[in-house]
């Protein structure tokens, strides 16, 4: 095993095993010879903090993260939590881009928290519209964002994670974006050599823009994928989506369970043909769909990636696509039944 490592990703390999990651090797048919080693990711059962600290202030869109719901999450199997943060709402708009040291006291506390519970975090730049826009301008500006996010994160666990950036679109081509992811990946190894880092394609973190991209090979990446479909079922009601979904509609048929599948085995394949990794980041249901419904979509994008070994991140914690009710201070049972069955 060492020796096929070794030949297959030279010093990058043996990097990987000195820092200890265990490898998984895929078999892309059931007589072809064992062709790809790749890392394994550390995230299996993740869930999104969303809506809060990329909100205008941390609460405003309904959730403010605290230290207890670390420990539910750990105590329901979850082993990672995602936290979307807008940065860029909280660094100044001319160079050097300073990031406000007080976004940073609280992602720090955050984080803190989470791997004390024994989870590990990712980090992201989420919501950085004026990127998408005119990227010109602010690519430079993410640069200086995370250039500051590596160097203040630098002496941190390995549990922390970096996620350069949610859902590109517009201007953020798939040339762009993968340059960007380039760039970006240069700065963060300088301070982070070991760190896991997260990257996406253009196209909203689609599947099929990733399948188009060209990530940066390196030991410790991971791409990214989202996916919502059928969007009109998981967005129904939906008060921020460009066209209306109306309420009513259901899920579950053949087709669009296999459509799930036929997605997942799409991302197995950019992992064999990449060698890297693959995470779905985002997957949810609004909560103005149907609870039994919402638990089958959800239970059949969980199954469905993990027949295929890809690591999930449920959208979200408690807001809008709940899996954990804030006013009832507890779980939302179907939905978390469906994430990680309890043991019968
Ligand atoms: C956005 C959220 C949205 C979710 C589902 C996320 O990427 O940040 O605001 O609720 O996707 O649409």
């Amino acid at each position: 095993m060492r020796r096929r490592i070794m030949i297959w990703m030279g010093s990058a390999a043996l990097f990987a095993l000195v820092a200890g990651v265990a490898a998984i090797t895929l078999f892309p048919g059931s007589n072809a010879t064992p062709s790809r080693v790749i890392a394994k990711s550390p995230i299996a059962k993740c869930m999104n903090l969303g809506n809060a600290l990329e909100a205008p202030s941390e609460g405003e869109w309904g959730y403010r993260i605290r230290t207890q719901d670390m420990i539910r999450l750990r105590d329901a199997g979850f082993d990672t939590v995602r936290v979307p943060v807008k940065w860029s709402a909280h660094a100044e708009s001319t160079a050097p881009y300073t990031v406000d040291p007080a976004i940073f006291q609280r992602v720090d506390q955050v984080a803190t928290d989470a791997l004390a519970a024994g989870l590990n975090v990712i980090v992201n730049v989420h919501h950085y519209e004026a990127l998408m826009s005119d990227p010109e301008t602010h690519e430079l500006r993410l640069e200086a964002i995370w250039a500051q996010l590596s160097a203040h994160y630098a002496d941190w666990p390995q549990g922390l994670m970096f996620e350069f950036i949610n859902e590109p679109n517009g201007d953020m081509t798939t040339a762009r974006v993968d340059a960007l992811n380039a760039r970006l990946l240069a700065e963060v190894r300088r301070d982070n050599p070991a760190r896991w880092v997260i990257v996406g394609g253009a196209g909203w973190g689609n599947l099929e823009p990733l399948l188009a991209s060209d990530p940066p090979r390196d030991p410790r990446v991971i791409t990214t994928f989202h996916h919502y479909g059928p969007f009109e079922f998981t967005h129904q009601g939906a008060t921020w989506t460009a066209q209306d979904y109306p309420t009513g509609v259901g899920f579950g048929t053949p087709e669009e369970l296999s459509d799930i599948r036929e997605i997942m085995r799409q991302a197995a394949r950019f992992r064999y043909d990449t060698g890297l990794p693959v995470f779905l980041g985002e997957f949810g249901a609004i909560h103005n769909a149907d609870l039994d419904d919402r638990a089958a979509w959800t239970r059949a994008m969980r199954e469905a990636a993990e027949a295929e070994s890809i690591g999930w991140c449920y959208w979200d914690f408690a807001t809008s696509f709940k899996a954990y009710s804030p006013e009832e201070e507890a779980w939302i049972d179907p939905i978390l039944d469906a994430l990680i069955p309890r043991e019968s």
